[in-house]
């Protein structure tokens, strides 16, 4: 099951950390990772952790063997095809005017073309918005790609764990993406239900 790519793309939602904790936690696994970046999320990279392209990426996210990045202008790349196995997508963090062009259907990037590939070969779609608060429209988008099929799991770090380092707050979201995803994990707080 490792050896399934999947699909991760960063977009220019804050919240790069998330993103690049991802892709380390996605190398350490070995699971191949087509890359789609777009440029507001290549700025975001740049405005919240100073990384300035992919060299930099690299430093900071372990091994690459297994990582193909693709550039979002590419519509006929392979993360746009349907025939291609994949178990799913990611898309972390992703913008609301990202999220709002999947519930639409537009495909006008590789990003959106990737996702609605993924919806409609009924594969896992896994969304990480952050923004605050929501508007009407923002919620009927989430509502709209949940009933299609996608998991909206916003970048919503708990505190029952006490975290005690930023990492931790990462950590937390990673975990829950990567347990959707079924990848073996143990990033993140276990539940301990405190019962005898
Ligand atoms: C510094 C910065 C922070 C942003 N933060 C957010 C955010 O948290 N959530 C969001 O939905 N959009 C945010 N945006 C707006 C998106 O980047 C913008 O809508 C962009 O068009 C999204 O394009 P993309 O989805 O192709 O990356 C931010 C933009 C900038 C420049």
């Amino acid at each position: 099951m490792n050896e399934l790519p999947v699909t991760l793309a960063m977009t220019g939602a804050s919240g790069a950390p998330y993103a690049v904790r991802l892709l380390r936690a996605l190398n350490d696994a070995a699971v191949p990772v087509r890359l789609v970046i777009s440029k507001t999320g290549w700025r975001l990279l740049l405005e919240e952790l100073d990384i300035a392209g992919e060299a930099a990426l690299r430093e900071q996210t372990g091994d690459w063997s297994k990582v193909i990045l693709y550039s979002d202008d590419d519509r006929g790349a392979t993360p746009a095809s349907g025939s291609s196995p994949s178990r799913g997508m990611v898309v972390c963090p992703c913008s609301m005017g990202t999220l709002g062009s999947i519930a639409q259907g537009t495909t006008r990037s590789l990003i959106e073309r990737a996702a609605d590939v993924v919806l409609k070969e009924r594969r896992k779609l896994i969304l990480v918005p952050r923004e605050t608060p929501y508007s009407m429209i923002h919620l009927e988008n989430m509502l709209r790609l949940t009933q299609a099929g996608a998991i909206v799991l916003p970048a919503s770090p708990g505190f029952y764990h006490r975290p005690k380092t930023m990492d931790d707050l990462f950590d937390f979201v990673v975990g829950r993406i990567l347990s959707h995803l079924d990848v073996p994990h143990h990033i993140g707080p276990r539940w301990q239900s405190g019962e005898p």
